[in-house]
């Protein structure tokens, strides 16, 4: 049965040893706050509907006074931000100049199979492959997104079998934004009172490099099993569209946050100080019916949140920090200057789009056995499926774990039932030994899809699972 390359690590280095701590850099640590935000490049078209990327290595100071050399679509971390509209196709094609096998998968697109980006579905860079069985484009292929769907913050982010984790983790990640003539008619705030937030955490060597532990295998056979394994690797930098702890100046203005965790494994409760609440507007797969106010927001990797701060209810000269209650600070918004807002929060936001009648159930048991991560007793095997929905229609997911998982479904967007999450979604929080039910749609296309932890370590051991949508 197949591991998983981090798994296979694991059982050569049994040992028992957990260290609980984040990794640490070995480099000083800038100041907090003292660098601003910078916003993605939006990515341009080179006809219409027609975008080329290319992936590509590029040194980045990252922490000032040393560069980083990262690994991004156009050479960026993040990559450029694609700003689409809703039914308007894109055609994006990839040039991987790597030396590592890449696959972008649209996260959270309803994109017909061939294009979602599956972990055997691999670009070939500027070296030879190492998976059987993998469908292989040689350095280049085009990805076909008719984006259908609606208007929503989603992401994409290298999804290459068994290196997920350190492949994003050196950058291969961006936003991709989808707007619609339903939302572009509500009265919230926008242009540059609109900021996409990418919040990861990194460590860094002496030299400024990324520190992966999986690029240390010498640490993994001295220590064994190593907590970075169990609960995925986790960094002491916090990066905000790639800056260590930013700032941003705003007027006192209502601004939308688009928050989104590309973070590996590590999972924020953000909330402001010095007090203040998030207007929540939209989740994973776009605007909620209507907006909920939240004092805290617990923010899985996968996951998004679209949320209003208002902050014409600080002073000018105000400093707000974005902090997570689970250990540290994010960035810190400065409010310089009153300004006029004619932006508001309607009371009604996305036309309800109620659950249908479930036609199926199904339970997928996401469980840690000796070293092995598994979905119902196996780990990831290449070309088995674990269910067959039909397209079309709605299905009763459950989803029980023994850990902290964050379960993602590629199509199928769902609502969570039974807890405090409004909205569609594509990616929801398993805390350990809880079950959590969805009721999961399935749109689009047929084809193989997956789902999997998005816990990019547990996903790395293999703990994920094709399904079929007939
Ligand atoms: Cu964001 Cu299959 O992942
Ligand atoms: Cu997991």
């Amino acid at each position: 049965s197949r591991r998983g390359f981090l798994g296979l690590l694991l059982a050569a280095g049994c040992g028992a040893e957990v260290s609980g701590e984040r990794l640490t850099s070995r480099l000083p640590l800038p100041p907090k706050f003292t660098r601003p935000l910078v916003l993605p490049k939006t990515a341009r078209p080179t006809s219409p509907g027609r975008y080329v990327v290319t992936q590509r290595p590029a040194r980045m100071e990252i922490i000032p006074g040393t560069t980083t050399e990262i690994w991004g679509y156009d050479g960026a971390f993040p990559g450029p931000t694609f700003d689409l509209r809703r039914g308007e196709q894109a055609v994006v094609t990839i040039n991987n100049d790597l030396t590592v096998p890449t696959s972008t998968h649209l996260h959270g697109g309803v994109t017909p199979a061939d294009s979602d980006g599956h972990p055997l579905d691999l670009v070939v860079g500027t070296t030879r492959p190492h998976h059987g069985g993998s469908t292989l484009h040689h350095r280049t292929r085009d990805y076909v997104y008719p984006l259908d769907q609606q208007a929503a913050t989603l992401w994409y982010h290298d999804h290459r079998m068994d290196f997920t984790g350190p492949q994003v983790y050196r950058g291969l990640a961006g936003f991709f934004l989808i707007r619609d003539d339903e939302e572009d008619a509500l009265p919230l705030p926008r242009g540059d009172r609109e900021l996409p937030l990418m919040i990861c955490d990194r460590s860094f060597e002496a030299d400024g490099s990324f520190r992966y532990p999986a690029l240390d295998p010498t640490l993994l056979f001295r220590h064994g099993v190593r907590r970075e394994f169990m609960e995925g690797v986790e960094g002491d930098v916090v990066l905000v569209n790639g800056v260590p702890w930013p700032y941003v100046e705003v007027a006192a203005v209502s601004c939308r946050l688009r928050l989104l965790n590309a973070s590996n494994a590590r999972r924020y409760r953000l909330a402001l100080r010095p007090g203040g609440s998030f207007t929540q507007i939209g989740s994973d797969q776009g605007l909620l019916e209507r907006p909920l106010t939240r004092e805290t927001i617990t923010i899985a990797p996968g996951e998004r949140y679209d949320v209003i701060v208002d902050f014409a209810r600080y002073p000018v000269g105000s400093h707000v920090t974005l902090t997570d209650l689970l250990g540290g600070d994010v960035m810190r918004f400065v409010v310089t200057r009153r300004a006029r807002d004619d932006s508001r929060v309607p009371s009604k936001l996305a036309r309800p789009q109620p659950v249908d009648n479930p036609v199926a159930r199904r339970t997928f048991d996401f469980r840690v056995k000796e070293s092995t991560w598994t979905i119902n007793g196996s780990p990831y095997l290449p070309g088995r499926s674990i269910a067959a929905p039909r397209l079309g229609t709605t299905e009763i997911w459950r989803f029980a774990s023994d850990f902290h998982h964050p379960v993602h479904v590629h199509l199928g967007r769902f609502k969570v039932l039974g807890r405090e999450e409004q909205g569609w979604k594509d990616t929801v929080d398993v805390r350990p030994y809880e079950t959590v039910e969805v009721a999961v749609r399935f749109d689009g296309y047929r084809g193989r899809y997956m789902l999997h932890c998005h816990n990019l370590e547990h996903e790395d051991m293999a703990m994920m699972a094709d399904f079929d949508v007939v």
